[in-house]
């Protein structure tokens, strides 16, 4: 998968994809990520990439110019103005990301990603270049980089051979819709807090229900709304009803 980035601030990607798994996705060119700054697209003297906004009001607006030249720049570079993929914009009013999302981009073989900043980008912009506008969750960040980072990290873990075998075996938190289990390590015993047993009994039937069971607990408490969608039998279903009967017996 080829991602293009579009920022302001093209250094903020340096650490990211020269470290773990996009090292080795890149090195194994199953990743190709480009860095673009947008400010080489201007053409005044002084660089300028924003502007105040028409109408009034606090804070900056993204000037739409070097944006599109861009983009246009990257097209003619690769010579498939006609291949149809993605031209996502990180903008807090976008639609909002899941691992669904991250599903449904992982199929393409290419993507590219606009980091919007300041009070916004000019409309112009969401309305006739970009194809996707992408929230990563209700709070404001400062600039869209963040954003990109979280979405292209969600992306490539789910291309295949990016992660090895053993870490696209486990059960991560959202591959069956429910919260992952309490992992440990040694020691058995840190500053007197003890291990589960069941974990050191060596029986891995024993071992796998009660992880099941904690994923279920942990996400019936925290997340409850996602147990409306998760895989769940019918006994674990009736396990949860009847948690929530102790539960609400106690108050
Ligand atoms: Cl994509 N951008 C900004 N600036 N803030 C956000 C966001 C994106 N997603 C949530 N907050």
């Amino acid at each position: 998968m080829r991602i293009d980035i579009l920022t302001l601030f093209p250094k903020m990607f340096e650490d990211f994809s020269s470290t773990g798994i996009f090292q080795r996705a890149i090195g194994n060119k199953l990743v190709e990520l480009n860095i673009y700054n947008i400010r080489d697209y201007t053409h005044d003297k002084h660089h300028i990439v924003d502007d105040y906004p028409y109408g009034g009001g606090a804070g900056m607006v993204m000037k739409p110019e070097p944006i599109f030249e861009a983009v246009d720049s990257i097209q003619l570079q690769t010579g498939d103005s006609n291949e149809k993929f993605p031209i996502i914009l990180t903008t807090p009013r976008g639609r909002l990301f899941s691992q669904k999302v991250a599903e449904e981009l992982s199929q393409f073989d290419r993507l590219i990603i606009i980091c919007g900043h300041y009070e916004g980008v000019d409309e112009r912009v969401n309305k006739y270049l970009a194809t996707d506008e992408i929230s990563i969750g209700d709070y404001v960040l400062s600039g869209g980089e963040t954003a990109a980072m979280v979405i292209v990290d969600a992306i490539t873990r789910l291309i295949p051979g990016v992660l090895g075998s053993v870490e696209s075996a486990r059960g991560d938190s959202y591959s069956d819709g429910l919260l992952e289990y309490p992992q440990y390590t040694r020691p058995p015993v840190f500053r007197e807090w003890e291990v589960p047993e069941i974990l050191l009994s060596g029986n891995h039937g024993e071992i796998a229900r009660w992880r099941r069971e904690q994923s279920i607990i942990r996400t019936a408490l925290r997340r409850p709304e996602l147990l409306y969608k998760a895989e769940l039998t019918d006994k674990e279903r009736q396990f949860i009803k009847d948690r929530l009967d102790i539960l609400s017996e106690d108050k």
